[in-house]
């Protein structure tokens, strides 16, 4: 696959009056053209400020604070700021995880998708306001025509997302940044609209960056993972292996946590305890505290994630000194399930 997106060692730093953290700590990820690739990880661990950072979007205190960005090959992080934005939102477009109250509440939706053609594409009135109904369709809102001339109050929960989804197209960008565009949606709907990314990854091959704290969610819509906690990725690979062999303890208690309709309920396991406090420089494995099989390697040394061995041509990174163990952690959850009972 060709890589369209190459991020090597993003770190991002906050700075507070009383503290600096380290929010986001050597974050590498890769997005091929066409790919569907989800970042999943609990509140907190730095998805949005990684993708946020990546594109040059950091809120003040919070600061770049290294890294390197390639777009189809070329290094563009040294470009001054202008060219490096406008040639990454010429590729990509982010849907922000607040999207749904950034839409504007006192212009017609149909305006608010033509603004990019008509400003950036430089289109005309009528050619803008083609594209946003075209899009309208794209994403599924029957009678695009006349919702057009919608407000957004006017419209449902999911309805809106799907006209966060047409802005975020209607500057035909190659890939898209979706930070948790499902949360604030219930399950249904969630589903419905998940199935619109799936599409446009299909039917017009946009590659896609869907990240959320959900891992049935990305679960969905992603061939491939990278699984996030306190700031470093963990894990990465396809989606299948990830599942049927996790080689990190936090995506192996991600996966139990995810409830399975084949399974009793007592499958569902909570991680204890919370992540680090990112404002202390962390000694051993970030994960250890919580970790239930953690041994002393594991609390005086930090593992860097490297490759490990997976599937045959389908790539796997765990940062664990005990990535193999698989089948002892379901081996240790059974036994402690069995002595609860
Ligand atoms: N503007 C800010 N000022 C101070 N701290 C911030 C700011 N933005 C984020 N943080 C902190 O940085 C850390 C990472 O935040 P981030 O928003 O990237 O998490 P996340 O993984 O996207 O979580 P969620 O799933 O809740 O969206 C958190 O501890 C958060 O409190
Ligand atoms: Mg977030």
């Amino acid at each position: 696959m060709t890589p369209l997106l190459e991020v090597h060692d993003l770190h991002v730093d906050i700075s507070l009056s009383h503290a600096r953290l380290h929010a986001v700590r050597g974050v590498s990820l890769v997005v091929g053209t066409g790919e569907a690739v989800g970042l999943v990880g609990e509140s907190g661990s730095g998805k949005s400020l990684a993708l946020r950072a990546l594109l040059g979007m950091l809120p003040v205190p919070v600061r770049f604070a290294g890294g390197t960005v390639l777009l189809d090959g070329e290094d563009v992080t040294g470009l001054p700021a202008k060219q490096r934005h406008r040639k990454l939102t010429d590729a990509m477009s982010m849907i922000f995880q607040d999207s749904l109250t950034a839409l504007n509440p006192v212009m017609r939706v149909g305006d608010q998708i033509a603004e990019a053609p008509l400003r950036k594409l430089g289109k005309s009135r009528s050619e803008a306001n083609a594209i946003a109904v075209d899009l309208m369709g794209k994403v599924g809102i029957p009678d695009p025509e006349r919702r057009f001339r919608s407000y957004p109050h006017e419209l449902s929960g999911g309805m809106r997302q799907r006209i966060c989804i047409a802005i975020a197209l209607s500057t035909k960008p190659r890939l898209i940044l979706a930070d948790e565009p499902t949360t604030a949606l219930d399950v249904t709907i969630q589903a419905q609209v998940l199935g619109v990314l799936r599409r446009l990854k299909e039917e017009e091959h946009v590659a896609m960056l869907l990240v959320s704290h959900d891992l049935a969610v990305v679960s969905q819509a992603c061939s491939r993972l990278y699984v996030m906690y306190a700031g470093k990725v963990v894990e990465s690979g396809r989606l299948m292996d990830l599942v049927s062999v996790p080689k990190h303890p936090y995506t192996f208690s991600l996966l139990r946590s995810v409830p399975d309709p084949d399974h009793r309920v007592d499958r569902l396991l909570t991680i204890d305890g919370q992540p680090p406090d990112l404002s202390e420089s962390l000694t051993g494995c970030s994960f250890a505290p919580r970790c239930p099989f953690a041994t002393d390697r594991c609390r005086g040394e930090d593992p860097e994630l490297e490759h490990v061995e997976g599937a045959v041509g389908a790539p796997r990174q765990s940062a664990c000194w005990h990535f193999d163990s698989a089948d002892r952690w379901a081996e240790a959850v059974q036994a402690e399930m069995a002595r609860q009972r």
